[in-house]
């Protein structure tokens, strides 16, 4: 495994994270005995990071990592835990609802995420989202006195403009931004954003790195998705688009084996050639998946494989958004 460091003021962490949130919710059935040896697997590869949040499963997804935590209490210290607040369960749907980032909910909602991780502190706590009614300076004043308090080591923000990352900054360090980076979703990141982060010390945390599943190569139609699978929600993977946007994959599964690797290790040996503020979390719950992942920190990518699979996957190529209408809303405040 190689590190690297959270932003200048964060912690150091390794180059590839794990992505909790498929262990309990959204990609096909959960496997709790899988997941927690998964969980084994990334402690035995060197892998730290740890993502989770409370809205996945409405907390049960930090359940899971607490139940590994506590099997491995002696190796806390190892391990960087993050998890995110913000995104509030509808009472009567159990979907997500509303964005709660008040001075008041705050508190809250870290003292319930210590309690299901089963932990003294939370390592990077996130605000899942923003809610622009709500200054971000009272969020991040709010996530400041968690700092004091000692329940949360560093701060980091989700899915935010450059003009809010700059004024939560001003308040408290942010050690990093969490947003969705990928060969198929670039535009949000590159630009605006990582010159903010990069003037100021941020790191970039590339979530869905492997497009949802998509950059892997090893789904091959929409029918192959379980009825209850997130992704048949998701405009990437409706009908009109999803043959256009495997037409890309196979694009760059070519590229990949003429570098002598997978898909899904192209395309994330692809994201930390971009910086070493560059930090992928990708997602699974099987040991044979992360085991490839975490071995993209050894694929020798030279600066003309770089340009080749950015051409490969030109962004307007790209067909559907990247969430569907409602979850889109969210995104960017
Ligand atoms: N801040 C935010 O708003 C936000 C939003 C979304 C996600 N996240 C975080 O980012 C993490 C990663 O994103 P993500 O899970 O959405 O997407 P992802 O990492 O791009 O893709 C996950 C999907 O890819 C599959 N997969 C992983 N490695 C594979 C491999 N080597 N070969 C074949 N398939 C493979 C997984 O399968 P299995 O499930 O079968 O293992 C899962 O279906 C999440 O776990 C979550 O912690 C944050």
């Amino acid at each position: 495994m190689k590190y690297r460091k959270l932003g200048s003021n964060g912690p150091e962490v390794s180059a590839i994270g794990l992505g909790c949130m498929g262990m309990s919710i959204a990609y096909g059935v959960p496997d709790e005995e899988e997941s927690q040896r998964t969980l084994d697997q990334a402690l035995e590869t060197g892998v730290t990071l740890l993502d989770t949040a409370d809205a996945y499963g409405q907390g049960s997804n930090e359940e899971l990592v607490g139940r590994w935590l506590h099997r491995h209490a002696q190796e806390r210290d190892r391990m960087v835990v993050a998890t995110k607040f913000g995104l509030r369960h509808d009472a009567t749907t159990g979907r997500v609802g509303d964005v709660d980032t008040s001075a008041e909910y705050v508190p809250l909602a870290c003292r319930a995420s210590l309690r299901r991780l089963g932990v003294e502190h939370i390592d990077l706590y996130y605000a899942h989202r923003r809610n622009p009614a709500t200054p971000i300076e009272e969020t991040v004043g709010a996530m400041a006195r968690l700092v004091e308090a000692g329940l949360v080591r560093h701060i980091g923000l989700s899915e935010v403009s450059p003009a809010t990352l700059r004024k939560a900054h001003a308040v408290h360090p942010v050690s990093a931004v969490q947003v969705e980076y990928s060969l198929f979703t670039r535009n949000v990141v590159e630009g605006e954003l990582l010159a903010t982060c990069r003037e100021l010390g941020i790191a970039v945390v590339a979530y869905s790195p492997l497009g949802r599943g998509m950059l892997t190569g090893s789904l091959s139609s929409r029918s192959e998705l379980a009825a209850d699978d997130n992704r048949r929600r998701w405009p990437r993977f409706a009908d009109e688009n999803i043959q256009r946007n495997l037409a890309l994959v196979q694009a760059v599964r070519d590229v990949a084996e003429r570098i002598g690797c997978s898909p899904a290790q192209a395309a994330l040996a692809w994201l930390l050639a971009q910086g070493e503020d560059i930090v992928p979390i990708p997602g699974t719950k099987r040991r044979r998946y992360l085991q490839e992942n975490v071995a993209a920190v050894t694929v020798p990518l030279s600066d003309a494989d770089r340009d080749l699979l950015r051409r490969t996957v030109p962004e307007e190529a790209v067909a559907g958004e990247r969430y569907p209408e409602a979850a889109l809303e969210r995104l960017g405040h």
